[in-house]
């Protein structure tokens, strides 16, 4: 198994997904606040030009245009892609499991909310998009929130070496129902922009 594979929130990001192991339990999401919490007074540090770089590739060639409406930033960490967000939808509401990620993000752009992304304080299909930067997937949670021609939008910052990583495909396969969209590469990093086919 590659290093990547055992990685802590590697598996985590397997667990969440359905992918493996026990899922996503009470104890997974206590040892992963307190592991964001932990990190939340130097995640500045993780801000880079580059990696912002990612993010504004996928939104610049996955997203036709401003879409509007409300996007779900699920996992924002400390609010850093929030603005590139603001850009394109007409509302931003940045979920983080960590309250510290969430004292460190600024106050705006985006109404900030502590949640767990598996149980998300959003109405069924109230989402024109769901964006997901190094964060764990929840698919059936994801796909709740979702407007019927919601995006689903997948980044890894640094491609397949991103603890929380997982192919595009993989995705796409985990979503119920059936995704296309347009995948691609921008510096080391990797997503994918997925909008559904069939529910
Ligand atoms: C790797 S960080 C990425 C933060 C930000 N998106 C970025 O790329 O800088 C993952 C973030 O997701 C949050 N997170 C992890 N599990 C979560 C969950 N179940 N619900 C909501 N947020 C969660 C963490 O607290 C952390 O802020």
């Amino acid at each position: 198994m590659a290093a990547d594979e055992r990685h802590p929130m590697r598996i985590m990001t397997r667990r969440a997904a359905g992918l493996a192991g026990a899922g996503w339990d009470d104890e997974a999401r206590v040892a992963v606040e307190a592991n964001f919490d932990d990190l939340a007074a130097a995640w500045h540090s993780r801000v880079t030009p580059e990696r912002n770089a990612v993010v504004a590739d996928a939104l610049q060639r996955g997203v036709a245009g401003s879409p509007g409406g409300v996007v779900a930033e699920v996992g924002s960490g400390i609010g850093t892609y929030s603005p590139l967000l603001a850009a394109r939808w007409d509302c931003v509401v940045a979920f983080d499991l960590s309250l510290e990620m969430l004292r460190h993000s600024p106050p705006a752009p985006g109404h900030r909310v502590q949640a767990d992304a598996s149980r998300l304080p959003l109405a069924d299909g109230a989402a024109a998009a769901v964006v997901l930067i190094n964060m764990l997937l929840f698919p059936d949670e994801v796909d709740r929130v979702l407007a019927p021609e919601g995006l689903v939008v997948w980044v890894n910052s640094s491609g397949e070496q991103t603890p929380i990583h997982l192919p595009p495909d993989e995705v796409a396969e985990v979503l119920p129902g059936e995704w296309e969209g347009v995948r691609s590469r921008a510096g080391i990093g990797l997503w994918c922009v997925l909008r559904r086919t069939q529910a």
